[in-house]
């Protein structure tokens, strides 16, 4: 069956770093006259942080969070002769094949708490990071962006951590599922209502079905097997039976949040 993917499009052009981001991201021109922030396959990271950034973005996206657009970014050998900065051209050459874009929002300015977003908003961004266990929102890196007045939730690579722990042991869902979230440090913590007002509608807005389109939406190549995953399609398996038992978890770990 073949369901809804992500647009697949042809980079052209490296038109500059962006340093402020730890894993060297770029803003890249593509053949769809596009203009994107991408990040590389080959960023020491891994796959991993791209797979978390799809699954989060898209949960996001399904929850009414505003989020830019994502685009798988085919990268061509000939792209990295050009480049003369030595940490950017070993960057490019570990990365030719596919990588992931985030359609590049002009003129949007990070996160400063001068235009806070509307509380039920600034709520569900709470409830979808402390879902997908995502530490990566606080005033110290507030990965948002105020664009067009509205705020817009980006970098969500830090998600999803357990997939970095079942490459050694067998998955384990139910620690999972019910761990609870410190939402004190998060950069919304002060203008979110009340999380347990929003919560069981979002959990109920994520159901197996959208989850696992969610999932089908990753690039087979980046799912790596383990001794126990041996195929894209189990690691897929993996991911959902996660994301089903922590959704299901909600009402437990929802408590950890007020
Ligand atoms: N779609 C976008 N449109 C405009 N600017 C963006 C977009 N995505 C990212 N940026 C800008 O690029 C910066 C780096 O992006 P991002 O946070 O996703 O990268 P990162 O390498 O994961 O960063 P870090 O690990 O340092 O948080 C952001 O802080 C933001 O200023
Ligand atoms: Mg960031």
């Amino acid at each position: 069956m073949a369901g809804p993917t992500l647009p697949r499009v042809r980079a052209l052009r490296y038109v500059t770093p962006l340093r402020e981001g730890g894993s060297l991201p770029a803003v890249m021109e593509a053949d769809d006259c596009g203009t994107y922030v991408v990040k590389f396959r080959g960023a020491g990271q891994g796959v991993k942080v791209l797979v978390a950034e799809i699954v989060t973005t898209e949960i996001a996206r399904t929850l009414g969070i505003p989020t830019p657009e994502l685009a798988i970014v085919f990268l061509d050998d000939a792209m990295t002769k050009y480049e003369r900065d030595e940490e950017v051209q070993d960057l490019l050459r570990a990365s030719v094949g596919t990588n992931l874009g985030s359609d590049f929002l002009p003129g949007s300015f990070g996160y400063d708490g001068s235009t806070p977003p509307a509380a039920d908003l600034a709520a569900r961004i709470v409830w979808l990071d402390a879902y997908t266990l995502n530490v990566d929102r606080t005033w110290a890196n507030p990965n948002l962006v105020v664009w067009h007045g509205r705020t817009h939730a980006i970098d969500h690579g830090a998600s999803l951590w357990f997939h970095h722990a079942w490459a050694r042991k067998a998955p384990q869902r139910a620690a999972f599922a019910t761990r609870p979230f410190d939402a004190t440090t998060h950069v919304l913590a002060d203008v979110a209502a009340p999380v347990e007002d929003v919560g069981s509608a979002l959990a109920a807005r994520l159901t197996d079905d959208v989850l696992g389109g969610i999932l089908d939406l990753v690039p087979d190549e980046w799912l790596e097997p383990t001794a126990d995953l041996v195929d894209p399609a189990a690691v897929r398996e993996e991911y959902l039976g996660h994301l089903t038992a922590r959704r299901d978890a909600a009402p437990v770990w929802v408590r950890s949040l007020t």
